[in-house]
């Protein structure tokens, strides 16, 4: 079985977020387990050719189209079969993926529509042989919509990373990229007046997924639908939700580099070590109080807001925070004028994956406050290493948290989206931490035992390829 697995970000080449360790960690699983895949992604000037030995393959395709003619050259990893980019310097040959932070790039229609023409080319010319084409998230969105135009005899896999990001421009990028006004409908493209790459890709596309089961109940309903869910709704007999894993070599305290003790489930009580130095390296000081960390982009949804509103309250638990990320400029600017305010808040405003696994390491609790999750990948890598998590029960988060009060149970979630909601599961954390001593220890050694590896996953991804090569979904 042949897969052409296709994303804009691939971690180590590129990544902005999840989808990048996603598209790095399933293909890598499906691999193991015998699929063949191979992966494409553009080539940014930002990926570093020499580190990764990438190369030029000799092939060249062009796409020629109403914003005009595009050469693209197919580079891959020297030693792989499996790790394939596509180089137009003027459309990628730019510092950012989608944008600056001012602002997207005006013609992203243009960047990611051609390249969508681009792989379609490779399948006819047969540079490509997929049997299953597996799109991800809107800007690889019109290889299903092209495929099924031309009439290809190739299944198409659309994956929902993020319904909150469609890929939405102005009309005009029908002619752009010379899509035919017949595909300018409701029922195809066309969304509220303008072109939807995801809505094509979620109508054209033999089976479309997302990566929790929870999140692909929740977005055929308006709440979470962002406009899709009608469209969702009634495609709901080829929507399925195959919960994200996290790579087990790649997210593992026994051999981790970064952290300051490594251990496992049986000497889980070292990561006393590692927060005692953790404490040591950030100005934090009580080894006794539980630590609590973020982690993440700093976005809506992943709930900064209601750290944010909590900010008068945190100072005076009997805890420490820290709190790690970037993203928006007032969620920015907010964080760093907190910084080195409170004794016991850790403050680091940045991208940094070393201090990131530290945190993970030495930390007691997670906050995952999200306003909305499709997978999240966090509160797997955090009971990796032994870190109970606190979150609110949305999307991938309720598929992989149980709260202590259920029968089982070995996390804390809360429900309604609210600062007093999300304090009172925090101090529900730490009134645990400190009164429920043996419970918290057994926890933790037992979520380190939880399976969050591709395992299963990619099992049930190689299935539906099956089912979709043998016609069964549609
Ligand atoms: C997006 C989602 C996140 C998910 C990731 C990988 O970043 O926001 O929930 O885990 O994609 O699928």
């Amino acid at each position: 079985m042949r897969v052409l697995f296709l994303s804009s970000e691939i971690y180590p080449f590129a990544k902005t977020g999840g989808l990048a360790d996603v598209s790095a960690s399933l293909p890598k699983a499906l691999s193991e387990i015998g699929v063949h895949v191979k992966s494409v992604m553009p080539l940014y000037r930002t990926v570093d050719l020499e580190k990764f030995g990438i190369v030029p393959t000799g092939k060249k395709v062009s796409v020629s189209v109403g914003a005009g003619n595009f050469d693209f050259e197919v580079y891959k990893v020297s030693n792989s079969v499996s790790h394939y980019f596509l180089k137009n310097d003027h459309l990628f040959g730019r510092d950012y993926l989608y944008g600056t932070p001012e602002g997207d790039y005006p013609d992203n229609d243009v960047r990611f529509g051609t390249f969508c023409w681009a792989v379609v080319k490779l399948i006819e010319e047969g540079f490509f042989k997929p049997d299953v084409v597996h799109a991800n998230d809107w800007q690889t969105a019109l290889t299903p919509v092209l495929i099924s135009k031309k009439g290809l005899k190739v299944k198409t896999l659309q994956t929902i990373h993020n319904l909150a990001y469609q890929g939405i421009f102005p009309k005009e990028a029908v002619e752009r990229l010379s899509l035919g006004w017949e595909l300018f409908n409701m029922e195809a493209l066309e969304f509220w007046g303008k072109v939807n790459f995801l809505k094509g890709g979620i109508i054209f596309s033999d089976a479309v997924n997302t990566v929790s089961p929870t999140y692909a109940r929740e977005i055929t309903t308006p709440e979470f639908g962002y406009g899709l869910d009608g469209v969702l709704k009634k495609y709901s007999y080829k929507l399925f939700g195959i919960l994200n894993g996290i790579d087990y070599d790649v997210w593992n305290p026994e051999t981790d580099p970064y952290i300051y003790v490594n251990y496992s489930e049986n000497t889980v009580s070292r990561k006393e070590e590692n927060k005692r130095l953790f404490l040591k390296e950030t100005g934090l000081s009580g080894e006794e109080k539980p630590l609590f960390i973020f982690i993440g982009r700093f976005a809506k949804q992943k709930g900064i807001d209601l750290i944010m509103e909590s900010m008068e309250e945190l100072p005076s638990l009997p805890a420490n925070f820290a709190i790690l990320g970037t993203g928006d400029t007032g969620y920015n600017s907010f964080f760093n004028s907190i910084k080195g305010k409170y004794p016991n808040i850790f403050v680091e405003v940045a991208y940094d994956e070393p201090l990131s696994r530290k945190m993970y390491a030495s930390a007691d609790y997670l906050l995952m406050p999200s306003l909305y999750e499709p997978c999240g990948l966090n509160q797997m890598i955090a009971m990796r290493y032994g870190t109970l998590v606190v979150a609110r029960k949305t999307g991938g988060l309720a598929d992989t948290v149980r709260d202590v009060d259920k029968p089982g149970g070995y996390g804390f979630l809360f429900e309604e989206f609210s600062p007093e909601a999300f304090l009172k599961a925090v101090k529900k954390a730490v009134d645990f931490y400190y009164n429920s001593r043996s419970r918290f220890a057994r926890l933790r050694q037992f979520v380190m035992g939880i399976d969050f590896s591709w395992n299963n996953s990619a099992l049930k991804y190689m299935r539906l390829y099956e089912n979709l090569i043998e016609g069964k979904v549609k």
